[in-house]
C-alpha cells in the first residue's frame, strides 16, 4: 500500500513538474513571429529584442508572470489571445530563455 501511494505521489508530482505542458513550444515559436512580438522589445533594447528576456531587471520571475506579461504586450496592440496561443507561446519562451520549473 505504502508502496503505491508513494507511487501515485511521485506520478503527480512529476505531472506538476514542467509549467505550459500543454503548450507546442514550435507553434509558439510562429506565432512570436506572426504577432512580431520582436517590434517592440528592439526598439526597447535593441538587437533582436530577446535580451528583454535575459536583462538583469527582468519583470517576469514566474510562469504566471509570463502569462501576465504577454496578456499586457497583446493588448497593447489590440490582440487577444487564446489560451492555447498564451499556452504554446509561454512553452516557447520558457524553453528558450525563462526555464521554469
Ligand atoms: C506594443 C509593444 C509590444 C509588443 C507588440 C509586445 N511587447 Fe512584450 N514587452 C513590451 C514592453 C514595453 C516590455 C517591457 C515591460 C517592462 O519593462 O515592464 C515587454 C516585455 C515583455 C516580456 C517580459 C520580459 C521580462 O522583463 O521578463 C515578455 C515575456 C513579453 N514582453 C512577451 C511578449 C510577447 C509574447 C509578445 C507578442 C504576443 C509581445 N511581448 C509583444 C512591449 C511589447
Amino acid at each position: 500500500m505504502k508502496t503505491i501511494l508513494f507511487l501515485l505521489t511521485f506520478i503527480a508530482l512529476n505531472a506538476q513538474a514542467t509549467p505550459f505542458s500543454d503548450g507546442n513550444a514550435k507553434r509558439g515559436g510562429e506565432l512570436f513571429e506572426k504577432y512580431q512580438c520582436s517590434s517592440c522589445h528592439e526598439a526597447r533594447v535593441g538587437g533582436d529584442g530577446s535580451a528583454i528576456f535575459t536583462r538583469a531587471d527582468r519583470t517576469v520571475h514566474s510562469a504566471d508572470d509570463l502569462i501576465v506579461q504577454m496578456q499586457r504586450c497583446s493588448g497593447a496592440i489590440g490582440k487577444q489571445l487564446t489560451s492555447q496561443e498564451k499556452q504554446d507561446l509561454a512553452a516557447w519562451l520558457n524553453q528558450r530563455y525563462y526555464h521554469f520549473k
